[in-house]
């Protein structure tokens, strides 16, 4: 375990231990130490997770539920293994809850075209939030136009703060769902999740919560949160690209139609009739991802290994240093100040296009993202059309953050 050091506070992080666990980390870009600062779009993958999908493909790759041979049973058994390992990490009550998709898009399209096709209707309101991700937007917006229903939109505050009164004032007798972030991936904003579901469910409004950018930084508990689905993606949490995970409450999961028809989702078929397979396996038709279930988790494990809450107190500690350093550039406005935030840092600097911050800084060996974050409305509601955004994670240091501060002393005497 590399939990703890000698003469550091039990339970804190051995950040340069963890760094060597990251092998994409050593390398040089552009003659420079690489500077990864942008874990919100992807996280980077640690040497067990590499490992063990290529273990799987070495050792165990076979089809999974259907073989008799060892190779299919040992396959198997790692997948639904890993199945078991995502619910305990977000502590729902059944493993059959817990659904293989895709990502967190895909996650929330399924709700959309299942749930949603058979809950709304015309007249329905869906409630969402100004700073969601496109992928918690466009899915409602199309079931809306599909069944002449209307997407209800919550505001906030400058800081980037949901108005409470205002969200609570729009879950209405109509409101036939409410889908919202629980971290913004634009403004690091950590919305008060369990007092909205609470909210909601006192209006007998079910809640969907995109876990996309909570997962990799805060410990979720899907039961005390109380949601009836959560969303999230392997690829931000250290695992690999191509797999995700819908949780669903099961007495919903239960009344819902799949969304995919194929192999594995059928319990049998006829032409006249088939009936469907029980949870989870009615949602996940066709071959899965079994490689990237099986890296999906490794990563929790790894996660797991290191602790959540361990991981969170870095990062806070790291957020606080990065907030205070940012503030010292002349010229600098931090895109998302709310009293809750997890690490993202969103900014301007001065009246450099966020796509020139972005250049400069990666001639300097610092990969941040740049552009609207795929929260074009929440750009447009901030009346901005992009920003820069550099974003934490477990292997980012005070270093990297003091490399950033220089970059973008960089950045102003390039365009001064
Ligand atoms: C808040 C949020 N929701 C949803 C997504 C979509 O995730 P994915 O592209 O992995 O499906 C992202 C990705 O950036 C995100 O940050």
């Amino acid at each position: 375990m590399r939990l703890v050091r000698a003469g550091e506070a039990r339970g804190s992080l051995d950040v340069e231990s963890v760094r060597k666990d990251f092998p994409i980390l050593r390398q040089q870009v552009r003659g420079k130490p690489l500077v990864y600062l942008d874990s919100a779009a992807t996280a980077q993958k640690p040497r067990a997770v590499i490992d063990a999908i290529a273990r799987y493909y070495l050792d165990d790759n076979a089809n999974v539920h259907r073989g008799v041979h060892l190779l299919s049973e040992r396959a198997t058994e790692a997948y639904e293994g890993s199945r078991e390992k995502v619910r305990r990490f977000i502590n729902a009550a059944h493993a059959h809850e817990i659904v293989f998709v895709r990502g967190t898009t895909e996650a929330i399209n399924l709700v959309a075209q299942t749930y949603g096709r058979t809950q709304v209707s015309v007249g329905d309101e869906v409630l969402v939030t100004v700073m969601e991700h496109h992928s918690n937007i466009v899915p409602w917006q199309m079931l809306c136009e599909e069944k002449g229903a209307i997407l209800r939109v919550a505001p906030m505050d400058d800081h980037g703060q949901l108005l409470m009164g205002e969200l609570e004032h729009l879950i209405r007798p109509r409101t036939r769902l409410l889908a919202l972030g629980h971290v913004s991936n634009a403004l690091g904003t950590i919305n008060p999740v369990r007092r909205i579901v609470e909210m909601a469910h006192q209006r007998s409004v079910p809640v969907l919560l995109d876990g996309a950018q909570a997962a990799p930084h805060l410990e979720v508990d899907v039961q005390a949160l109380g949601c009836d689905f959560y969303a999230f993606s392997g690829h931000k949490l250290f695992g690999p690209t191509g797999i995700g995970v819908l949780y669903g409450r099961s007495e919903l999961l239960e009344q819902m139609r799949p969304w995919q028809g194929g192999g594995d989702m059928i319990s049998s078929v006829t032409f006249e009739k088939t009936t469907y397979n029980k949870l989870p396996h009615k949602f996940e038709a066709g071959t899965p991802d079994i490689a990237g279930a099986i890296g999906l988790g490794a990563a929790i494990d790894y996660v797991s290994g290191l602790g959540l809450s361990a991981i969170a107190a870095h990062e806070h500690d790291l957020l606080g240093y990065a907030t205070e350093a940012l503030r010292t550039v002349p010229g600098l406005r931090l895109i998302g100040t709310a009293k809750d935030k997890a690490s993202v840092l969103s900014f301007l600097l001065g009246d450099v296009h966020p796509h020139d911050v972005g250049t400069v800084l990666d001639r300097e060996g610092i990969a941040i993202r740049t552009g609207h974050h795929c929260a074009q409305p929440l750009m447009r509601r901030l009346g901005i059309a992009a920003t820069a955004r550099a974003s934490l994670a477990l292997y980012n240091t005070r270093e990297d953050v003091d490399a950033l501060v220089a970059g973008l002393h960089k950045v102003r005497e390039v365009f001064a």
